[in-house]
């Protein structure tokens, strides 16, 4: 038997991997950034096959790990974590540099660390790269930012393409539950006050911010 709340007793930081291809920019929130080696430094990340940021960095090769501080904005991780470089431009309203031709944040971060992929192993859904770190820089002493902070300070959740994500049990499903198609959080009518049907038209998801209309019903 697997009990996949232990999974949530493991303790991560959270990143956003940024690479590019020529004009051409990605980026994505990860949590799960390893450090292998020490000696020479490499470093493992798990990205899902869907990513689009898995594809510019398999074409380019190189990315950077901007290692995110708590006083990053929710936005940020929203719009990273959220949504996909393939349809939005994530960087129009960040702060960010190019270092090696590769957006790097300028705001939220304590550090960043450039590398060059030297391996990659599918792993299922997800592909795990190997990457040699070529160049690093500590940016200022705020706190890294963990998933428990994200999770307890800032009310954060993660969507289904993250590895930690764990699908919400149903207890009652006697009256209608919606998920939102974007982030997939759950508005259950067992549960609220206010029935999904009668919130008013302008209501946005907690979570990622989008309408009504990005809701399915699940039952
Ligand atoms: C807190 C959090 C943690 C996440 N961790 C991972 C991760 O470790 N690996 C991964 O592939 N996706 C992870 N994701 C999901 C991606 O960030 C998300 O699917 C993103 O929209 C992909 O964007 P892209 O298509 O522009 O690459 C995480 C998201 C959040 C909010």
């Amino acid at each position: 038997m697997i009990d996949k709340n232990v999974f949530k007793k493991l303790s991560y930081g959270l990143y956003i991997i940024t690479s590019s291809k020529m004009s051409e920019k990605a980026g994505c929130v990860v949590n799960t950034v390893t450090q292998i080696t020490s000696h020479n430094p490499v470093i493992a990340i798990s990205i899902n096959k869907d990513n689009y940021t898995n594809k510019i960095i398999k074409e380019s090769k190189k990315l950077i790990i901007n290692v995110l501080s708590e006083k990053v904005n929710k936005d940020v991780i929203t719009t990273f974590g959220f949504y996909s470089s393939k349809d939005t431009d994530k960087f129009a309203n960040v702060n960010y540099e190019l270092v090696e031709n590769i957006p790097t944040l300028n705001e939220g971060i304590n550090g960043y660390i450039v590398g060059e992929v030297i391996s990659i192993t599918s792993v299922d859904t997800h592909d795990i790269f190997l990457v040699k770190v070529t160049s690093s820089k500590v940016i200022n002493d705020d706190n890294s930012l963990t998933y428990k902070y994200y999770q307890e300070n800032m009310k954060g959740s993660s969507p289904k393409k993250a590895p930690t994500y764990i699908e919400e049990e149903i207890k009652d499903d006697s009256k209608p539950i919606y998920r939102c198609m974007i982030c997939g959080h759950i508005y259950d009518d067992n549960k609220e006050d206010v029935p999904f049907a009668s919130l008013p038209d302008d209501w946005k998801c907690p979570v990622c911010g989008v309408g009504k209309d990005k809701f399915e019903r699940i039952n």
